[in-house]
């Protein structure tokens, strides 16, 4: 679930950000068997159209900014946060990132199943760079944070939902990002848990982080985020303070005015903000 790269060489400042011109396509396959017939006949079609999931996407976010991604489902948010995390190439254009990136994004991705809380956190840390000693150092202050109890020590093959987001939150929150990428998961924990992610999130923009966050809660992406892009297949069609932004978001989503929250108050014609060229 969580993820670290080491920018430095690019040029930039740690936690800076420049996406220029990227886009990359999925092509999709309908496995469904069949008869050999079937196989025969649908090899002769031509198949369903590459999707575009990022197309022409640029942006520059400077070092400690917080920017909300939105949008509505198969807008592209997830596939520009893991192009970003460098889990996804790209087809053209490019990403550079300054300093230590740090990932929340797909649910239980990154954890070796079959080991225990304890061992993926020694395993995380390795794979993020840190020495054994270094680990060890954080080893309580990250098993503290998961409030995982005894279930730190069984296999996380076992965890809910809601415990892999605690793992995999409190290791993150501990790898000193200078980039902190998160995509909905935090939805996932409890209510208690999710004050206190947002706390710690604080925390780490307050100490000079950049956050980029996709959710589909416009009340958390307000309270955190400065900054708005709102994408729509595969493109930055809004980018901006976050009240125009989740104001153009809303108004997308036909959010009657009433029902949307106090800053994002939609005009019924016309979106406000500055859509991106
Ligand atoms: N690995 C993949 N293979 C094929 N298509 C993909 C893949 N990943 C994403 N896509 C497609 O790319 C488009 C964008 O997907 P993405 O997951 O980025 O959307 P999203 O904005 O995160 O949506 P949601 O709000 O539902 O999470 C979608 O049409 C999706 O079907
Ligand atoms: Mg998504």
């Amino acid at each position: 679930m969580s993820g670290f790269t080491d920018g430095n060489g690019t040029g930039l400042a740690p936690g800076e950000i420049v996406v220029d011109h990227a886009s990359r396509a999925f092509s999709i396959r309908a496995d469904r068997g069949g008869t050999l017939k079937e196989l025969l006949l649908r090899r002769r079609s031509a198949g369903p159209a590459p999707i575009q999931a990022l197309d022409d996407v640029s942006l520059r976010i400077t070092p400690g900014q917080t920017v909300g991604i939105v949008g509505r489902n198969g807008a592209g948010k997830s596939s520009t946060l893991k192009v970003l995390a460098g889990i996804v190439p790209l087809d053209s254009g490019s990403v550079t990132i300054g300093g230590r990136i740090v990932s929340l994004l797909e649910l239980g991705a990154g954890f070796g199943r079959d080991f225990s809380g304890r061992e993926n956190i020694l395993l995380g840390g390795a794979l993020h760079g840190l020495n054994r000693p270094e680990i060890e150092a954080r080893m309580d202050d990250i098993i503290a944070f998961s409030e995982l109890g005894d279930f730190i020590d069984v296999p996380v093959k076992t965890y809910s939902s809601g415990m892999y987001v605690r793992l995999g939150f409190a290791i993150s929150a501990h790898l000193d990002a200078d980039v902190l990428l998160i995509d909905e998961v935090l939805a996932v924990g409890d209510e208690a848990f999710q004050r206190k992610c947002e706390a710690q999130i604080a925390r780490q923009v307050a100490a000079g982080a950049t956050l980029v966050l996709v959710s589909h809660d416009a009340a958390l992406i307000e309270r955190t985020c400065e900054r708005v892009v709102v994408l729509d297949g595969g493109t930055v069609v809004f980018d901006g303070d976050s009240g125009p932004g989740m104001a153009y978001y809303h108004h997308q989503m036909g959010t009657p005015v009433e029902a949307a929250p106090a800053t994002a108050s939609a005009p019924a014609s016309a979106p406000t903000g500055t859509p991106d060229p």
